[in-house]
C-alpha cells in the first residue's frame, strides 16, 4: 500500500514537537513527510529538510506557496494530510485554508486561540467532510485506552469522582526574570491565547477526563494565578468541574509547580473501584477496590482490550513511551484516511479540538467573574 503523503509546518529543528511528530509518523510505516514549512526562516527550512532527507523542491518559502503550489500538483502526488505544528495562534489560519483548499488536518492544541475560531474550523470540516485530528498525545498510551474501555464496560461501577493533575516546573526559571519572560511566545497573548498554563497543559486533563468517562463536563469554576501584574496570562490554576449533580471532580494545572517535570495523574473513582494513571510511569495502570488490594495492569499482556493491544508493538516488558502514544495517533488517522476500520475513539477529533477552545474560555471567564461557576452548556 502506498504511504500516505504528509506535509509539515512548523516541527523544525528548533522545535520542542516536531520530533515526536516525525518519529510518531513513521512509526508504523504508513507515512512519508512529502513537504512542508518547517520553519519561517528560508535557509533555516532548507537545511533542516536536508538533514532530514525530505526533498527541498516541496519544501516552500512560506504557508501560502505551500497551498499554492500543492494545488496544482495532481490528486495522486499531492500532499494528503499537514500536521499543523507551529505555535497557537497560526493554528487557525493554516486550518483554515488547508480545509477550504481540501487537505486533512493533523492539528497540535489548543486547536486555536477561541472558541469561535475553533466553532468556524468545525463548520469547514463538516462542509469539506475532511480528516481532522487533534493531537492529545495522552490518549494515545496503551493504559489510558485500556482504562477508558474497561470504564465504559462497567468495571469501575459509575464514576463519582475525577482528580487529575498536570503539573511543571519549567516556567520558574523564566517568569521570575522580567526580561526572560518577554520573549517566551507562551506568555504573550498575542501567540498563545488567553491562557498559558490552561491552554497548554490544562486542556490536556480536560480533554483526558472527558476521554476517559464519556461524559462531558457541564460546569466549572476557576481560580487562576498569573503570579506577576505584568504577566497577562495564568501560568497555574485549579478548577472545580461538575458533570452532574452528583458526579463532580477537580482538575489542577501548574507551571510553577517547582521540580515537576511532566507530572500528568489521573484518578478515576467510581462506585465499584478505580483507575489511577501516570503519565511519567505510563505502562502502570493501577486497578484499586475497597476491599482487595490493587492491581497492576500492564501493555503487552494477552489480559489487555483489544484497543491497547493494537497500541502497542512489542511483547510485555518492554516499555513504550511518548513517542509511541504518538505513533498511536498516528496511525488512527491513517486508518480513517484509507478508509479501514478503527477502534472508536483512536484519535482525537475537531470535537475534542472544539470542547478543549470552550474549556479554556469559560476557565478563564470564570476566574475573571470573581471565581463563579460558568455553565459549558448550550454553546
Ligand atoms: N501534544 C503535546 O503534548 C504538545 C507538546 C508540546 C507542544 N505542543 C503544541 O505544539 C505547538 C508547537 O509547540 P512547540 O513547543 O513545538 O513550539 P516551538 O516554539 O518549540 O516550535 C515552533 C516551531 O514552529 C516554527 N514556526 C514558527 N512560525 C512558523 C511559520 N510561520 N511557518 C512555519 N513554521 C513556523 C518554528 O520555527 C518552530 O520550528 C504548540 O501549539 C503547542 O501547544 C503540544
Amino acid at each position: 500500500m502506498s504511504k500516505i503523503r504528509l506535509g509539515v509546518l512548523g516541527g523544525g529543528g528548533d522545535s520542542l514537537i516536531g520530533v515526536l511528530h516525525r518519529v510518531a509518523s513513521n512509526m508504523y510505516d504508513r507515512y512519508e513527510i512529502t513537504g512542508g514549512v518547517f520553519n519561517p526562516n528560508y535557509e533555516e527550512n532548507i537545511k533542516f529538510a536536508k538533514h532530514i532527507g525530505v526533498n527541498t523542491d516541496r519544501v516552500y518559502v512560506d504557508f501560502d506557496t505551500f497551498i499554492e503550489e500543492e494545488i496544482k500538483k495532481p490528486e495522486g502526488e499531492r500532499i494528503e494530510v499537514v500536521s499543523i505544528l507551529t505555535p497557537n495562534f497560526l493554528h487557525f489560519p493554516m486550518a483554515k485554508k488547508l480545509l477550504e483548499n481540501g487537505f486533512n488536518v493533523i492539528c497540535e492544541k489548543p486547536m486555536t486561540t477561541s472558541y469561535a475560531e475553533a466553532k468556524e474550523l468545525e463548520t469547514l470540516q463538516k462542509k469539506h467532510n475532511a480528516i481532522f485530528a487533534v493531537t492529545y498525545t495522552y490518549t494515545g498510551y496503551p493504559m489510558v485506552r485500556h482504562m477508558k474501555h474497561m470504564i465504559a464496560e462497567g468495571e469501575i461501577g459509575a464514576v463519582q469522582k475525577v482528580d487529575i493533575q498536570y503539573y511543571q516546573g519549567w516556567i520558574n526559571p523564566v517568569i521570575h526574570d522580567p526580561e526572560v519572560r518577554k520573549t517566551v511566545w507562551r506568555l504573550d497573548p498575542k501567540k498563545a491565547g488567553i491562557s498559558s498554563c490552561i491552554g497548554d497543559i490544562g486542556t490536556h486533563a480536560f480533554q483526558m477526563v472527558e476521554y476517559l468517562t464519556g461524559q462531558e463536563v457541564k460546569s466549572v469554576l476557576a481560580d487562576l494565578n498569573n503570579l506577576y501584574e505584568d504577566n497577562t496570562l495564568d501560568i497555574d490554576g485549579t478548577i472545580l468541574v461538575r458533570f452532574s449533580d452528583t458526579f463532580k471532580g477537580v482538575l489542577r494545572a501548574s507551571q510553577i509547580a517547582t521540580g515537576e517535570e511532566n507530572n500528568l495523574t489521573v484518578a478515576i473513582y467510581g462506585t465499584k473501584g478505580a483507575y489511577k494513571w501516570e503519565q511519567e510511569n505510563p505502562n502502570f495502570l493501577y486497578h484499586l477496590k475497597d476491599d482487595e488490594p490493587r492491581r497492576v495492569i500492564k501493555p503487552g499482556n494477552a489480559y489487555v482490550s483489544d484497543v491497547a493491544a493494537d497500541g502497542t508493538k512489542l511483547p510485555g516488558g518492554h516499555p513504550e513511551g511518548i513517542f509511541d502514544a504518538m505513533g498511536n495517533i498516528y496511525k488512527g488517522v491513517a486508518k480513517a484516511l484509507r478508509g479501514e476500520t478503527a477502534f472508536k475513539g483512536e484519535f482525537p477529533t475537531m470535537h475534542e479540538g472544539v470542547r478543549g477552545m470552550l474549556f479554556i474560555e469559560k476557565v478563564v471567564e470564570s476566574h475573571k467573574n470573581g471565581n463563579i461557576w460558568q455553565s459549558m452548556e448550550n454553546e
